[in-house]
């Protein structure tokens, strides 16, 4: 069996850590034959045509066949996967509005292709910011597509999150669990360490011994530079996250399809849990089972992270109507 899988935004920085690895295996598995479908804009399909000669030079035994188009629907053809890469940056003057509005000009129209073109069990993966909006955006605009099959990528905030654990403990991330990001991916997202675990015991009485004061540690130290970690990559490479956002997605689409052992985090449509208003494509705890992510529910939610989740969907909401207002939801 192959399954074929449309990467948008191919020609640029993280489709170039994509495609490589899901060549070799490293998505699906080693024993999942793939065909390539590499969106591009006119502008980079020179890139993404370099990137399918290469594809062509690794010599990679899974991949069956790499096509360049500038067209959704000709890139959607059959898609079993999509990974929604290609987005509008923020240019210079440009206002928030301005910015959703320029990916509601990519996301609607990509999200009408998918409905029109893709397999009938297609699974949309948004990592292009704003990627819950965007996501929100594109399944709006994918009529008969379920709700349910389009996520946004958070589990590199996730990932993030876990290796400052570990690293302040001293310990291989590897032993750093449910470590769950709620809302949107933004510096207002809540990385939630109160049911992380270290090597099965609680993260707090790890943390207790390493830091002393940990809630002061949590709110001082760690959710800003959690939060704030895409923009310390910006101040210091000189331009945002690529192979971690790449290995992130090849992890969130590789659980999604042979599932979870433990929770993991995704940004998907809220059917109302948690308080986080219907229809809102939120992150939360989830685990994979059957091909389909589940929230994890019944989680004790203090205080101090129920007034952070809800920041952090105060200003999905705030996309959403932004959106809304311009017909785009
Ligand atoms: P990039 O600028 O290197 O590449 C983006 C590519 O998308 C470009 O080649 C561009 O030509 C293409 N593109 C633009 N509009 C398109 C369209 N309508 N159809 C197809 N392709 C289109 O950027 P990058 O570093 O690869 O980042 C891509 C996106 O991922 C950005 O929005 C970035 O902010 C986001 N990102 C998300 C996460 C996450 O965790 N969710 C992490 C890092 C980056
Ligand atoms: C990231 O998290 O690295 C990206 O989404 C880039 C950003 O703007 O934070």
């Amino acid at each position: 069996m192959t399954t074929t899988i449309t990467i948008t935004g191919a020609g640029g920085q993280i489709g170039y850590a994509l495609l490589f690895r899901i060549a070799a295996g490293d998505m699906l598995g080693a024993d999942e034959k793939v065909r390539l479908r590499l969106l591009e804009i006119p502008a980079g399909l020179g890139a993404a045509e370099g990137a399918a000669l290469e594809l062509q030079d690794g010599a990679f035994s899974l991949l069956e066949h790499v096509e360049v188009t500038d067209d959704p629907a000709v890139a959607f053809d059959g898609a079993d996967h999509a990974l929604l890469v290609g987005a509008r940056p923020r240019g210079p003057g440009m206002e928030r509005g301005d910015l959703l509005a320029a990916n509601g000009g990519i996301f609607g129209p990509q999200g009408a292709a998918i409905a029109a073109n893709a397999a009938s069990g297609v699974r949309i993966t948004v990592v292009g910011n704003p990627a819950n909006t965007n996501a929100l955006i594109a399944a709006a605009s994918a009529e008969g597509v379920p709700t349910e099959r389009f996520a946004a990528l958070t589990r590199l905030d996730e990932n993030r999150a876990r290796a400052q654990l570990a690293q302040t403990l001293g310990v291989p991330v590897g032993i750093v669990q449910r470590v769950p990001i709620w809302g949107n991916h933004s510096a207002t997202q809540f990385p939630d360490v109160s049911h992380a675990t270290v090597g099965g015991e609680p993260a707090a009485d790890a943390l207790a011994r390493i830091v002393g004061d940990v809630p002061s540690w949590v709110d001082g130290t760690f959710i800003p530079r959690v939060a704030k970690r895409g923009a310390e990559i910006i101040a210091v490479r000189g331009s945002s996250s690529v192979a971690s956002a790449a290995n992130a997605a090849i992890e969130h689409v590789r659980d999604w399809v042979h599932g979870t052992q433990d929770w993991t985090s995704a940004a998907v449509v809220s059917r109302g849990e948690y308080g986080v208003p219907e229809g809102l494509v939120s992150s939360f705890p989830v685990e994979a089972v059957d091909g389909e992510w589940r929230i994890v529910e019944g989680l004790e939610i203090g205080d101090d992270a129920r007034r952070r989740i809800d920041a952090s969907v105060a200003e999905l909401i705030e996309e959403r109507d932004a959106v809304r207002g311009l017909g785009l939801v």
